[in-house]
């Protein structure tokens, strides 16, 4: 066994060394830590987990691995005498381990998670086809590959063209797939879905109501029949994806509520370790923010009602007047559809960002995420990252109507076990383009103590 004061002052500056890492961090501290006090807490725990493995390494050689982690994840390899924390969380995820235990294994799992995000498609499949597959989220012959673990379409595949049907039917497809291959199909309602619900028809093209055999079978499909059902059944107005399962499945709320399952990892160091996805942006002055997402989605579910309840459905503007909002809506729903509300919000697009950014960090800090990605305000040349990539706007023009670039944008999370007891966490976010060099625009990593997880 060493003598103390040999162990003291590696262990010193190993410290020192991890504060200047957490504090130079690309990510900067944690929102809710924010402090150096706090970041004090985590060196000075991780000092002491280290001094215990250090101290503790002899004995632990020969010991047998811990449980086996509840979670789908590719064991990595390190050494024995450093056998760190064991990972007792619960993890909602299947496991897919074969109970083969290496005994030279790390027995913390490592996690991983590859998100790929959509923006406006706008009626046309063949470059909603080209997109998908050039990000790898389908094969040539549109199947689900398996080979993304979640997609997130943030809204607007109606209007501006003819695809309208098969779009919609091809989603439900990828979402009845990627179920069956252990992945998610995350989809959001964007304003000309709501426009079509509301009878607003300035952006149908004439040549799509014929798709759906003339315009009375098409508004009963947008208000009362199918694709009205499938909206109100699989699409939500807000969306809050955790990047690690621990902190739940998608549209977990933040803050959690005390008794949730996820509350306790909602409120640790990973608590904002998710990203939104709304179709047009979260406002700061919006007021619904919280909880988020489902303070948003229950008044927009609440609003979607309405419209589809109404008795008879207004006949769709044009040529007949705008039939806007039903009677009995409520200040929170109207505000919901509002220039400020998430289906239409511009700011984050258009606003200086010199002066936006301290606003962006509030509404992250509300919402319990690190990034927010929005469609609708196009941009016809690239994928638009603002802020330190703390903004990330998605609509490229997509659809040949608007003859913009076909983009789609990657999300890859790793948290992986670290020798000595911590643990890695990265983020790196890029655009993919179909025909231009892809763009990195985020790499983020941030180091955590070994107790942070647990
Ligand atoms: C919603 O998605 C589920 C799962 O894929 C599917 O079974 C169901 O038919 C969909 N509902 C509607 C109304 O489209
Ligand atoms: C949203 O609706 C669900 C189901 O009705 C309810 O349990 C929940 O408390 C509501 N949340 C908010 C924030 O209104």
């Amino acid at each position: 066994m060493p003598r103390p004061s040999l162990v003291v002052l590696p262990l010193l500056i190993l410290s020192l060394a991890y504060f200047a890492q957490s504090y130079i961090s690309p990510l900067g501290p944690a929102p809710h830590l924010g402090s150096g006090v706090a970041l004090y807490g985590i060196t000075f725990s991780s000092l002491i987990g280290y001094a215990q493995a250090t101290l503790m390494a002899p004995f632990h050689a020969n010991a047998q691995p811990g449980p086996e982690p509840q979670a789908p994840l590719t064991q990595l390899h390190s050494s024995p005498e450093l056998p760190g924390a064991e990972f007792e969380s619960e993890y909602p995820c299947e496991d897919t381990t074969d109970g083969n235990v290496d005994a030279d294994a790390d027995p913390r799992p490592r996690f991983k998670r590859r998100i790929i995000a959509v923006g406006d498609i706008h009626g046309d499949l063949v470059n909603a086809h080209r997109v998908l597959q050039m990000a790898n989220v389908v094969d040539e012959d549109g199947f689900w590959t398996g080979n993304v673990d979640v997609l997130v379409q943030t809204g607007d595949i109606i209007d501006r063209g003819d695809d309208t049907i098969d779009l919609f039917e091809w989603m439900e497809e990828l979402r009845e797939k990627a179920h069956a291959m252990g992945g998610t199909v995350i989809s959001l309602l964007g304003n000309h879905e709501w426009m079509n619900v509301i009878g607003d028809w300035r952006y149908v093209y004439p040549s799509e109501i014929d798709t759906f055999e003339g315009p009375s079978k098409r508004q009963e499909a947008v208000t009362t029949g199918w694709l009205a059902n499938n909206w109100a059944a699989n699409y939500t107005t807000a969306v809050r994806l955790p990047l690690h399962s621990m902190l739940g499945p998608p549209n977990t709320d933040y803050p959690p509520p005390e008794d949730g399952k996820y509350a306790h990892a909602n409120a640790g160091p990973l608590s904002h370790a998710a990203f939104s996805f709304v179709h047009g942006g979260l406002a700061p002055s919006y007021p619904n923010l919280q909880p988020f997402p489902s303070a948003i989605n229950n008044i927009s579910a609440s609003l979607l009602h309405k419209l589809r309840s109404r008795k008879p459905q207004p006949p769709p503007h044009p040529p007949h007047a705008y039939p806007g909002l039903p009677v009995g809506t409520t200040r929170e729903e109207s505000r919901l559809y509002g220039s400020d509300g998430p289906l239409w919000y511009r700011g984050w697009a258009e606003g200086d960002e010199a002066k936006m950014c301290a606003q962006v960090d509030q509404v992250l800090q509300k919402t319990g995420t690190r990034r927010m990605v929005m469609g609708h305000t196009p941009n016809m040349r690239s994928v638009v990252a603002r802020c330190g990539g703390k903004v990330l706007i998605i609509d490229t023009g997509i659809s040949h109507t608007y003859g913009g670039v076909l983009s789609a944008l990657s999300i890859d999370y790793s948290l992986e076990p670290v020798k000595g007891g911590g643990w890695k966490e990265q983020e790196v976010v890029k655009a993919l383009y179909a025909e231009q060099d892809d763009e990195l625009l985020v790499h983020a990593t941030r180091d955590l103590a070994a107790d942070a997880i647990l």
